[in-house]
């Protein structure tokens, strides 16, 4: 699996706060809208402006590349406080977030914690052996419901739904200067869909293909609340974070500055 290390560098200086989001879904009235259009950058006016008409403009679901699928807002703003709370708690020991060591001695600018299982490059244990030994946290099954209502969504897929079982979830805490390297999740035994939240700042998420780490990619900016699902043939595709944009916190959320994401995936492992 290529090195997910990149190290640590300084973002661009904020620019205009982009406080537009399309009004949040609650999940009990959400239903998908109609088919996406083609596959495009997700924001008018480009990648990181954060301000001027682009903040007028609502975001369109969008299938990024066949699997790979967008929906913005999915998150309503109960849900994005309930994750937030929730982080701070997974997020302190024992089997705390840590940034990760590479086996290249690089340490990860992302700082992270698993439930279900730990992920340490490069494979899943019980307990988090490069942490503090403690066993890993539990995966609850109100994370595993949520998981499948995206599924159903993103997909507009009840069935495809049904059958995902996730038991592994990676939150990942980005701050200003953080980002992620291309690589593509290799360590699940199972091909089930990834489920992705993100919550806080906005970042660049680019999402490339299955053969190498580099171009063709598609570069879509994540905001507070957005869901994306990458499964069947976008579910080895590499993809990475090469920056988060300053001055977008979510503070509704309780989270003012920094980027949180909860990747939700079946380990396959028992
Ligand atoms: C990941 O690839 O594990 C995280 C991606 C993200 O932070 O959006
Ligand atoms: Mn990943």
């Amino acid at each position: 699996m290529p090195n997910h290390v990149v190290p640590a560098r300084r973002a661009p200086p904020a620019t205009a706060r982009h406080r537009h989001r399309p009004p949040a879904t609650d999940r009990a009235s959400h239903r998908p809208p109609p088919p996406p259009p083609p596959a495009t950058a997700s924001r008018a006016g480009g990648i990181g402006d954060t301000g001027g008409v682009a903040a007028l403009i609502p975001r369109p679901r969008t299938e990024i590349a066949p699997g790979a699928v967008h929906v913005p807002g999915w998150l309503s703003p109960s849900r994005r406080r309930d994750f937030v709370t929730a982080c701070r708690e997974w997020a302190k020991p024992p089997a705390g977030m840590r940034a990760t060591r590479m086996p290249t001695g690089g340490v990860m600018s992302v700082q992270t914690v698993c439930l279900g299982w730990h992920w340490l490059p490069y494979r899943y244990t019980r307990t988090a052996e490069d942490v503090d030994g403690a066993p890993v946290k539990p995966f609850p099954g109100w994370l595993a419901d949520l998981g499948r209502r995206a599924i159903a969504d993103a997909y507009d897929d009840p069935a495809a739904a049904r059958q995902y079982q996730p038991d592994v979830a990676l939150i990942n805490f980005y701050d200003d200067t953080a980002r992620m390297g291309m690589h593509a999740d290799k360590e699940e035994r199972s091909l089930a869909p990834v489920v992705s939240l993100s919550i806080g700042s906005s970042c660049v998420f680019r999402f490339g293909n299955s053969s190498t780490r580099n171009r063709p990619w598609t570069d879509v900016q994540l905001e507070s609340g957005d869901l994306f699902v990458f499964g069947g043939p976008a579910r080895l595709a590499h993809h990475g974070v090469p920056r988060t944009i300053p001055g977008t916190g979510d503070p509704e959320a309780g989270l003012e500055a920094g980027r949180l994401n909860i990747t939700l995936r079946e380990s396959g492992l028992t």
